[in-house]
């Protein structure tokens, strides 16, 4: 326990209503807002003797992190040893994570025993849960987390990551957009000041401008925005932000040019949330170069498509690549196709930030379609 003691002493530890146990989870700043299903089939996951290792799907900016610290902080009294987030965006190389883990913990390289060994002595015996956050990009660190979960039975690991990590037991919770209000419901009613989206958009929105209100111009035009914006909460904070200067029916006549509008997120957020446009980019610049070409190629797609439509445009990995399949077999990389994918595919997903960010790549590689 006085490594613990150690790990806390490092770390801010929330002063969150988390009963008993010691935790580094961190306490936002900004009203967690709705969620409550998925927060409960989290955290019910996470109970289970069966299940040790949950990873948090989906696109940038739907919400995996806000999500998995408050499922974590739900079940933070079920774990003896505390809960501990370990933030994983600043690592790109993937020999990092054992170590990033054991700084955190507090384990410390001694003499001759590698430290991923000591790690595994450390936790052999307690009951602890990892939340180790951002992993898309050191997926090939995976293998080591099974190894640690295998050895630690008192163990459980709970991950946020645009790609899963595909290694046995693991188990998938894909995290869908924020509830939208329905579109026949679009004047100031129950059903549209009671969507997720709606509710988020408003309360970003009153930080901003305090004197606005659901009105019957301005109900309609807040409903229109979260559904074109998919739901994304990234995106609906960053739209939000603008009614400072915008109303919401002038910012939803400019959302036509969505982009450019998304962007000047907060500054204690990281880079990659800064902008719609770099929350797209993580995942762009987490293909491998064959990929890059098909993502390129999906820009014809403004208002999203099927997979039969995206195999026909993706049977050449670019201009000057050689013929592949439309597809590449499941690799490492490819499947960080999955977390653009997830933004753009679907007949329904009006969300055209992506197909955009598409065509201003084609113009920055000189591609063209
Ligand atoms: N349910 C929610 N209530 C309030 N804010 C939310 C909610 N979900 C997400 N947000 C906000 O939306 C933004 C994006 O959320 P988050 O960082 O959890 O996304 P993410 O999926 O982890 O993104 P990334 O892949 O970039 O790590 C953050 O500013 C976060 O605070
Ligand atoms: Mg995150």
């Amino acid at each position: 326990m006085a490594v613990i003691a150690t790990a806390r002493k490092g770390y801010c530890v929330s002063t969150a209503p988390i009963i008993g146990r010691v935790h580094n989870l961190r306490t936002s700043l900004s009203a967690f807002i709705g969620r409550e299903s998925q927060v409960a089939a989290v955290a019910g996951l996470l109970c289970r003797d069966d299940v040790r290792l949950i990873t948090l799907t989906g696109p940038g900016g739907v919400g995996k992190t806000r999500l998995a610290t408050a499922a974590a902080a739900a079940v933070a009294d079920k774990f003896d040893d505390g809960v501990w987030f370990v933030g994983l965006a600043p690592i790109s190389n993937p020999a990092l994570v054992v170590p990033a883990i054991a700084q955190v913990l507090g384990v410390r390289e001694a003499g001759e025993e590698p430290l991923a060994a000591r790690l595994e002595s450390f936790l052999a015996d307690r009951r602890l849960l990892l939340v180790l956050d951002n992993f898309e990009q050191v997926v090939v660190a995976a293998p080591p987390v099974a190894d640690l979960l295998g050895a630690c039975p008192g163990l459980k690991v709970l991950v946020t990551s645009r790609v899963r990590l595909r290694v046995s037991g693991e188990r998938e919770y894909p995290v869908p957009p924020l509830s939208l209000p329905v579109p026949e419901a679009a004047s100031p009613g129950e059903e549209t000041v009671s969507s997720e989206a709606v509710r988020l958009f408003f309360d970003r929105a009153l930080a901003v401008k305090p004197d606005l209100a659901l009105t019957a111009e301005t109900a309609p035009a807040v409903a229109e925005i979260c559904r074109r914006l998919d739901g994304l909460p990234l995106a609906i904070e960053l739209a939000a932000a603008r009614v400072k200067v915008l109303s919401p029916t002038a910012l939803q006549a400019r959302l036509e040019r969505r982009l450019p509008l998304l962007t000047g997120g907060g500054q204690d957020l990281p880079a990659r949330q800064q902008t719609m446009r770099a929350a797209i980019g993580w995942s762009h610049d987490l293909l491998a170069p064959d990929e890059q070409a098909l993502f390129r190629r999906l820009a014809v797609f403004v208002g999203g498509f099927t997979l039969e439509a995206a195999e026909a445009v993706g049977g050449e990995g670019g201009r000057s690549a050689p013929p592949s399949p439309p597809f590449p077999p499941p690799s490492s990389t490819a499947s960080h196709r999955s977390s653009i994918r997830a933004s753009c595919a679907g007949r329904s997903n009006a969300l055209k930030s992506p197909a955009t960010e598409c065509w201003r790549r084609c113009g920055s590689s000189g591609w063209s379609a």
